[in-house]
């Protein structure tokens, strides 16, 4: 039987709150000293809400919004309008940019702690990095005056390229990777090598895995989505620097065009095979799921962790010259879905629920037993799901003349097993023909931060 997974998704609230724009004139831009003008003032200034935000307004949107599992842009007025005028709440119950909408760009950044570290020393740099990314995240610089305002006689504290633009939904997610918990020799530099989750391993070799250690792993990982890429960009680089000494780049990732939606309010995107890409991606609004799949809860060990999820990244290079030369026909068969609606190969339109039972006049099912969305779907899979929100990429070309192109995949999920299953299960896949994994990297995600605390503070809590 077929049936409809998601039937009247448009506009279908489960009781979650949805994310509205703020506008410009209430939120505004960065705008340091000599900054562009920014449109009349109709509303609270950029300073007057951060303030409002710090003195608990922010906290109490954060608050209904997170009861929900959906993180809520603070509310606009009349003219609110357009992606970049979106602002997210850093603090609350659980990190933003995971269940909140994606947004079409990123800059992902995976860190190597510096060996003179120390454990002061890393909860200084967290409280720093911390602090940052809350005002970052509402549009603000860095630091106040941070781009022109400081002294002639010092570099200034903020680099200065995002001066002028909105916050664009940005939202800055930070990771802690099994390096951060024990070094390679298995030295515990932080005290904390007895509070590492035990599911937070290395992910283990995945038949037809390429990976390159330069671009796999990391200490520390920062997870920046914001719709203009300068505003993604600024927030890695002010991040990065404020690290300087203590932690350095390991690898990082550029993205644009998100690959999945998040959220029902959201249009499906394509990949760079030219399918829809997130049909059947769990989204915020679909609580009880996130909850089950998602979020590390109060049974789940470590205590610390709780509210969080563990990321999964793997940079997948397409080898899309070959894909391009293969018949329309068989790149349905190989992905089961159609191309233009992205409906499954068994019928229906694009949220009906595959039906992998149906055969066609060959008595062959309908969605091959290669197909991906097969190998991948929870059927096949003792029931797991995870929260994908991944991005293109496109970081120029090999010596070959070919797109070094892909999808650089990331994945929220409650426990690391749930990717593990999925992707081992994805052994058969009929697209790993067009597809190499080079890159690879899992992080705990703490829960969200409580404004006065720092990312991950918890961890360090004495217990
Ligand atoms: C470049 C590599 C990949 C491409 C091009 C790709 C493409 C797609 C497409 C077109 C869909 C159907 C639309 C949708 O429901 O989102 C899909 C579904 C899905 N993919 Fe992938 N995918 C890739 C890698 C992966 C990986 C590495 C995983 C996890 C290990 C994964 C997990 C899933 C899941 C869970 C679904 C939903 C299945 C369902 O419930 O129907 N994909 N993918």
């Amino acid at each position: 039987m077929v049936e409809e997974r998601d039937a009247g998704r448009e506009g279908r609230d489960e009781g979650a709150t949805v994310s509205r724009p703020v506008s410009e004139s209430e939120q505004g831009s960065r705008d340091g000293a000599g900054a562009p003008a920014r449109p009349a003032e109709a509303g609270v200034s950029r300073r007057g809400l951060f303030g409002l935000l710090g003195a608990g307004a922010a906290g109490a949107v954060v608050g209904a919004a997170a009861g929900a599992g959906v993180a809520v842009a603070v509310t606009g007025g009349a003219d609110a309008s357009g992606p970049a005028a979106s602002v997210y709440p850093f603090f609350g119950e659980h990190q933003a940019g995971i269940v909140t909408p994606a947004q079409d760009r990123l800059h992902f950044a995976a860190f190597d702690v510096a060996e003179t570290l120390d454990r002061e020393g890393l909860i200084a740099l967290l409280t720093e990095w911390t602090d940052a990314a809350a005002r970052l995240s509402q549009g603000l610089e860095v630091a106040e005056g941070g781009a022109v305002g400081g002294s002639d006689y010092a570099p200034p504290a903020d680099t200065g390229e995002a001066l002028g633009l909105p916050a664009s939904g940005l939202t800055i997610t930070f990771g802690f990777g099994p390096g951060l918990f024990a070094d390679a020799e298995g030295a515990d530099r932080f005290g904390i090598a007895t509070r590492r989750p035990a599911l937070l391993e290395p992910l283990p070799r995945f038949q037809g895995d390429a990976l390159v250690p330069e671009i796999s792993g990391g200490d520390l990982c920062i997870q920046a989505c914001a719709d203009d890429p300068q505003v993604a960009v600024h927030a890695i680089r002010n991040l990065s620097r404020i690290a300087f000494g203590r932690a350095s780049l390991r690898w990082s990732q550029l993205g644009f065009g998100r690959t999945s939606s998040t959220s029902t309010t959201q249009a499906t995107p394509r990949n760079l095979f030219g399918f829809k890409d997130g049909t059947a991606n769990v989204k915020a609004e679909e609580t009880a799921t996130v909850d089950e799949q998602i979020w590390v809860n109060a049974s789940d060990q470590p205590a610390w962790l709780e509210g969080g999820s563990y990321l999964v990244a793997r940079r997948i290079r397409m080898i899309i010259e070959n894909w391009d030369r293969v018949q329309l026909g068989e790149q349905e068969q190989l992905v089961g879905r159609s191309k233009g609606e992205g409906a499954p190969l068994s019928g229906g339109t694009e949220f009906t629920e595959p039906d992998f039972e149906k055969t066609g006049a060959t008595d062959a099912p309908l969605i091959g037993t290669d197909a991906h969305v097969r190998l991948a779907h929870p059927t096949s899979n003792g029931g797991a799901r995870m929260l994908r929100r991944g991005y293109n990429f496109v970081d120029g070309n090999d010596s070959l003349g070919r797109l070094d192109a892909g999808l650089f995949f990331l994945s929220f999920q409650r426990s690391p097993q749930q990717f593990i299953d999925v992707q081992r299960n994805l052994a058969r896949d009929g697209l790993n023909e067009y597809l190499k994994h080079v890159g690879s990297a899992i992080f705990a995600v703490p829960g969200g931060v409580a404004e006065g605390e720092f990312v991950g503070q918890a961890l360090f809590d004495t217990p």
